[in-house]
């Protein structure tokens, strides 16, 4: 036997590694980055924070004024706290790893095709994921999910709003329906990751809802890089997450950057706004194409069905354009594609491209 055969897990030799493509030299459309950075003076005044932080030094475990920026920033609610995590997949470890349970695995259950870190979370931890596909025309399957939730009974059941990969906000009055099911079950997580984009969230509930989580991520808003997501949910239900973090899981540049971005949130919001505004310009352009299906979408990217998406994603990869082909996720997901939206320049150069693509 050799040493991984006998050290590694079994389930996990079998798995591939999360696979990230190689964007060197490409026009990037397929990981829902904001195409925009810091303006040039808000970039200077941030070096000239960053030099003073002290990186001998272990982070403050408590965040206390990152965390006191982002409920104001972010509409938590009056006497709700958050926690703090390495991005919000971290938090989905965590919360994995907080409600497993070893002789009768606890049960996840979330809609299919979705984010793959709810199925790979339950499985690391150890809890049984169950997926309840979606509707063809991506809305959810509320009776199926109904329904499952009163045979598995489960722990956690996960609502990405708006979804991923498809855009769509689930409707408000069928999310409140699972909630109150789960009520006597388990936790609602509301992963609010592309928030800024829907102008939507359950985040004002959470007094309402006792068995509701909120999470959300600073990703999708223009800081993929620094690794923040934060989550609100009662403070009993954070307190007993907070036990699986590890104390120091946010670093100093990403608790000062993150601070620094509170304070200038409105620059934030208004690129947020743009890319709502694009998001609209680009779904109409598409529309306009032959054979193409445009998905609504509340988030900043955009899925679309065409004839051929394997031959088109290729011919675009050929002219340096990367998104997402999607075909291969799900069989609710043939021939499409997902595109993040861009600036007006990029979205511009896309669309030239995909439409002689197409042709
Ligand atoms: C629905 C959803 N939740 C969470 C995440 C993870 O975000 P983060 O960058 O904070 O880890 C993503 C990332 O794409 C996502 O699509």
């Amino acid at each position: 036997m050799s040493l991984i055969d006998q050290v590694i897990r079994p389930d996990v030799r079998a798995m591939s590694a999360y696979a990230v493509a190689d964007s060197e030299g490409f026009l990037k459309l397929d990981a829902m980055e904001n195409p925009y950075t810091l303006p040039q003076a808000l970039k200077v005044e941030l070096a000239s924070r960053l030099v003073n932080v002290a990186l001998n030094r272990y982070p403050v475990p408590s965040y206390t004024n990152l965390k006191a920026k982002i409920c104001r920033c972010m509409g938590i609610p009056e006497g709700y706290g958050i926690m703090l995590g390495n991005g919000s997949d971290e938090l989905i470890s965590l919360v994995a790893q907080a409600c497993a349970t070893k002789d009768h695995p606890a049960k996840m259950i979330a809609p299919v095709p979705g984010f793959v870190m709810y199925a790979l979370s339950a499985q690391f931890a150890g809890m049984e994921f169950i997926g309840i596909p979606l509707k063809t025309d991506f809305t959810l399957d509320t009776e199926a999910m109904l329904s499952a939730i009163e045979e598995h009974r489960p722990a956690v059941v996960y609502l990405s709003q708006p979804h991923n990969p498809t855009g769509t906000l689930f409707e408000e009055k069928d999310v409140i329906r699972i909630i109150e099911a789960m009520s006597d079950k388990g936790i609602v997580i509301s992963d609010e990751a592309y928030q800024p984009f829907a102008e939507a969230s359950f985040m004002s509930k959470l007094p309402v809802y006792p068995n509701l989580v909120v999470m959300r991520t600073v990703s999708k808003l223009g800081l993929a890089g620094i690794r923040l997501g934060y989550m609100s949910a009662t403070a009993e239900l954070l307190a007993e997450f907070d036990k699986v973090r590890p104390p120091y899981n946010v670093n100093v540049l990403t608790e000062a950057t993150a601070e620094f971005a509170m304070d200038h949130i409105d620059v934030f919001n208004r690129q947020a706004a743009i890319i709502r505004s694009e998001r609209e310009k680009l779904a109409q352009a598409l529309e306009k194409l032959p054979g193409v299906e445009v998905f609504p979408s509340r988030a900043n990217f955009l899925l679309v069905r065409i004839p051929d998406a394997n031959e088109v994603f290729e011919k675009l990869l050929s002219r340096k354009i990367l998104i997402k082909n999607m075909g291969k996720m799900h069989t609710l997901l043939q021939n499409c594609l997902r595109i993040t939206v861009s600036s007006p320049e990029e979205n511009r150069q896309f669309l030239d491209q995909f439409s002689a693509c197409i042709q």
